[in-house]
């Protein structure tokens, strides 16, 4: 099975961190029912794979503390550095990161009460399956996996509008990552991994996190990805120049926002009769 490393480099700019704060803070306010269903409540025990730059594991150990605990797991030293940032800024007690992958996080099978894979999948090329299998193992009888996932070509420009350039850049992105083997449109098919990991479904929302397009223009995962889109030949340096441009057009335009929809389906494995 083939696990891609990250396209992009994580290189955490406060206005990165700023980008993925929001979408923490977003979740909270939008997904505080979805994330109760699924048992992220006090006393839980959580892993976050894919835990990124740590916002939304520092959200998680807020409600599961003081008793419970989450457990990032990242294979990105860069994002691992910025979780132990945002969990020492946090001040939040009952939050760590690990190095591991989704694949193979090496945490006891059979152990939590929740598994939150978010923003991942579509990263893992042919290893979805086997990742999403793993992540069901961790989970204790009656425990949930909760999978999040924005397919690609769902993501919707507000009133404003994006310049033409940046959303050229924004199909070259993703002709890049499916030319990589990505499954750029896995959040369409949640629920059906969800089933054939044996899990039963008990919920699927769709639910929109609106960000100012500043915070994407200027940085976000398709700026990231230029230098591997440089390297494979995916992208001319005067491409770049281009979407670049475009990019500073948009981040200059007032009340430019994008609506990035979540889709969500969390699985319950079978409790113990
Ligand atoms: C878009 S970020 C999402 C971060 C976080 N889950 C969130 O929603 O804020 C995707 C993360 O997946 C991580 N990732 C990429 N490949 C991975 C793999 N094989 N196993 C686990 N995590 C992986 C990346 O390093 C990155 O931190």
């Amino acid at each position: 099975m083939t696990q891609q490393t990250p396209a992009h480099t994580l290189i955490m700019s406060d206005l990165e961190r700023q980008r993925f704060r929001l979408m923490a803070q977003n979740a909270v306010a939008s997904e505080s029912q979805l994330w109760a269903t699924a048992g992220i409540v006090p006393g839980a025990r959580v892993v976050d794979i894919g835990s990124g730059p740590g916002a939304v594991l520092v959200e998680m150990a807020r409600i599961v503390a003081p008793d419970g605990e989450v457990i990032g797991v990242e294979p990105d030293h860069r994002a691992r550095n910025a979780a132990d940032d945002e969990i020492a800024a946090t001040r939040v007690a009952c939050a760590r990161v690990i190095d591991g992958t989704a694949t193979a996080t090496g945490l006891p099978a059979g152990d939590f009460d929740v598994v939150m894979v978010r923003h991942v999948l579509h990263h893992l090329g042919s290893a979805v399956p086997e990742a999403v299998a793993h992540a069901a193992s961790l989970l204790r009888p009656g425990g949930c996996l909760y999978l999040v996932d924005t397919p690609a070509g769902q993501i919707r420009e507000g009133a404003a509008g994006f310049d033409p350039d940046a959303i050229d850049f924004g199909e070259a992105y993703v002709a890049f990552h499916r030319q990589r083997g990505s499954d750029v449109t896995v959040g369409l098919r949640l629920g059906q991994l969800i089933a054939d990991t044996g899990l039963h479904r008990v919920l699927e929302e769709t639910i929109d996190s609106v960000v100012p397009g500043h915070l994407l223009a200027s940085h976000g995962p398709m700026v990231e990805a230029i230098p591997a889109m440089l390297a494979a030949g995916a992208a001319t340096a005067a491409d770049v120049a281009r979407w670049r441009a475009g990019l500073a057009r948009t981040a200059a335009t007032p009340g430019v926002t994008l609506s990035i929809p979540q889709f969500i389906v969390v699985g319950r494995r079978q409790p113990l009769i």
